[in-house]
């Protein structure tokens, strides 16, 4: 094996990505005064959250009355009752107060008349706890709004003495004996440096792993690297069956269009012209919550009414909206429309297809962004030193399904939350851990193994078998058959990880070995997620079974747990937290308002 060298620094906090929830989980840090260092394998302005269009949620009231609890309310029933309970009330209490201090910190928001920042309607959020009409409740940078954040947040960074390390590529955890994390093996992908972090708390803010599916709004860097550390440190993933599909990807590409678009007065038809949403949802219509959209779009299709000469996708309309709105409002879109459909959205539909875009499930964490090890003992054992933020973790504050612009909002949350954790956590001023010297040592076999790999197998095609696996039999709509053909498919797939060819075996600028250690990160979140989607006999949220139709609360109520070895999956269950952090009596929610109930629209 060959003898890897490598230089050591020493923070108080490390953070892992940086998009929006890295980001805000840095400034945060730096600004109380901790050492702090933020490792990315992309440019911090080219993650992924740049790539989100339509809004950040917060009930700040600008075009008509919202409050807190409606937008705790809405996301209780997004999340199909499976969200834990003190995490969704954290954050929709905190978003105001989040969305502020972006003002704050100089994000450029659209804005009304009076000067406010505009907001828009989106699916699910809703007024008077799901009986009202929908509220605007998303607040908007035109549809560039993560674009906006990241910048910002990034200036804000650096104004704080935060540090980047900047396409540096995170090999592995380094884990004490006893479970304590205590760093991060990199990569440095322009020159071919080795970097060891010893930390006091690494901050997983690695983003999602859409890019196990075929076709994504993801960006190609969605490979979940934080859940593949993650589970080779022996640490369990939460909730990975639920996936959400997005109802509008550019037919195709899969590029995305914001909901922002149906915000904004959009509307979906079938191969007859049929505005088919008021069938389906007569109250809310397109502005129903995207897995139902999502479901309801499949069925056109599947009943013959696509549109198209396969007649396989569906009309997304704007054309009948005025040219200077959607040169104002949406812009990117418009621009995306052209480039990827060829349409002009001022007189031509978008032709559009539900598209994998969100992952719900991920590293578990409680609401400070702790990673809980859960056990039978005690299912909300923290593990020390680690933390997850974003897409990343997984608090549960979305349960079995997202509602939009809602991820904004959990990013700058939870990463704030983070931060505020930290301070009270993390003792600048002690020693940093004795690093493991046999986890370090580990890291730097699997690295080699893998650069050194002769196998038959390029990564790309076994890529391409994982995604095109995971495309066909864990979709919008699943079935006893395609899940446990898919848990068999995937389980062969990844025994084959051992016969991988690597042909490049340099160490600078080496996307052939790089895009084979995202692999690695892939593979268990592939297995996680249909492994955990073939156990759960329900539909609930994304998770929409075709031999299961209903939601059991009193059987599957609960969060999955999935231990990822190799191609093995150990599947066990967590409780979903049901207690609000207040009750109506202390200023917060009335218990009978989020009680479980059927879910209409
Ligand atoms: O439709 C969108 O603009 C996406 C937003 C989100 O996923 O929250």
């Amino acid at each position: 094996m060959t003898e890897y060298t490598y230089e050591t620094h020493e923070y108080d906090v490390v953070v892992v990505g940086a998009g929006g929830a890295g980001l805000r989980a840095t400034l945060g840090m730096a600004e109380q005064g901790l050492r702090t260092a933020c490792v990315t394998k992309v440019f911090p302005t080219r993650s992924h959250t740049v790539a989100a269009q339509g809004g950040i949620a917060a009930s700040l009231s600008n075009m008509g009355p919202d409050h807190w609890q409606w937008h705790m309310y809405d996301t209780v029933k997004g999340s199909d009752w499976l969200g834990d309970t003190d995490a969704m009330e954290y954050l929709a209490r905190e978003a105001p107060k989040a969305v502020y201090e972006l003002e704050h910190y100089g994000v450029p928001f659209s804005r009304t008349e009076e000067g406010k920042i505009y907001q828009r309607p989106f699916g699910g959020h809703t007024t008077e706890f799901g009986e009202g009409p929908p509220v605007q409740r998303t607040c908007a940078a035109a549809d560039r709004t993560g674009h906006a954040i990241l910048r910002t947040l990034y200036g804000q960074s650096l104004k704080n003495n935060a540090e980047f390390y900047i396409e540096y590529f995170a090999i592995d955890l380094i884990m004490s004996k006893d479970g304590q994390c205590q760093g991060v093996v990199c990569w440095k992908l322009d020159d071919g440096t080795f970097h060891v972090f010893n930390a006091k708390m690494v901050v997983l803010a690695t983003g999602g792993y859409g890019r196990a599916y075929f076709s994504a709004t993801s960006a190609h860097t969605c490979t979940g690297d934080g859940g593949g550390m993650v589970a080779r440190a022996g640490l369990p993933l939460q909730d990975m069956e639920f996936v959400q599909f997005h109802p509008t990807g550019i037919y195709g590409s899969g590029c995305l269009v914001t909901e922002g678009a149906r915000g904004e007065g959009g509307y979906l038809t079938n191969s007859e012209g049929e505005r088919f949403m008021e069938r389906y949802a007569p109250h809310y219509k397109d502005l129903a919550p995207r897995d139902y959209v999502s479901r309801c779009m499949t069925m056109e299709i599947r009943e013959g009414r696509g549109v198209g000469a396969g007649g396989d996708h569906i009309h997304l309309n704007l054309s009948h909206l005025p040219a200077d709105a959607l040169a104002e409002r949406l812009p990117g879109i418009s621009e995306s429309a052209k480039i990827f459909a060829g349409v002009d959205v001022t007189k031509e539909p978008i032709p559009v297809l539900p598209t994998v875009h969100y992952n719900m499930g991920g590293v578990p964490t409680n609401y400070w962004g702790e990673v809980l090890n859960p056990s039978a003992g005690d299912p909300n054992a923290i593990v020390p030193g680690l933390m997850a933020v974003g897409e990343a973790g997984c608090a549960s504050v979305h349960g079995a399904n997202r509602l939009g612009s809602n991820s904004l909002i959990d990013l700058v949350v939870f990463g704030r939350a983070a931060a505020i954790r930290a301070g009270q956590i993390v003792d600048a001023n002690a020693a940093n851990p004795v690093l493991n010297k046999a986890s370090v040592d580990h890291a730097f076999d699997r690295f080699d193994g893998l650069r050194h790999s002769d196998g038959a197998l390029p990564t790309a095609d076994l890529r391409l078998e994982m995604q095109r696996t995971m495309q066909e039999d864990a979709a919008v709509f699943r079935t006893s058959e395609t899940l446990s053909q898919g848990v068999e498919k995937m389980t062969a797939i990844a025994a084959k990880m051992d016969d991988i060819q690597v042909t490049d075996r340099s160490l600078v600028w080496n996307s052939d070995l790089m895009e084979t250690l995202e692999l690695t990160n892939l593979m268990p979140n592939a297995l996680a997620t249909i492994a955990g989607a073939e156990a759960r006999k329900e539909s609930r949220g994304a998770h929409a079974h075709e031999d299961f139709t209903e939601r059991d609360d009193d059987s599957w109520r609960m969060h999955t747990i999935a231990k990822v070895e190799g191609k093995d999956v150990d599947l066990s269950y967590r409780p979903v937290i049901v207690d609000p952090l207040t009750t109506e009596g202390q200023g917060g929610i009335a218990l009978e308002k989020i009680a479980p109930k059927v879910r209409t629209f």
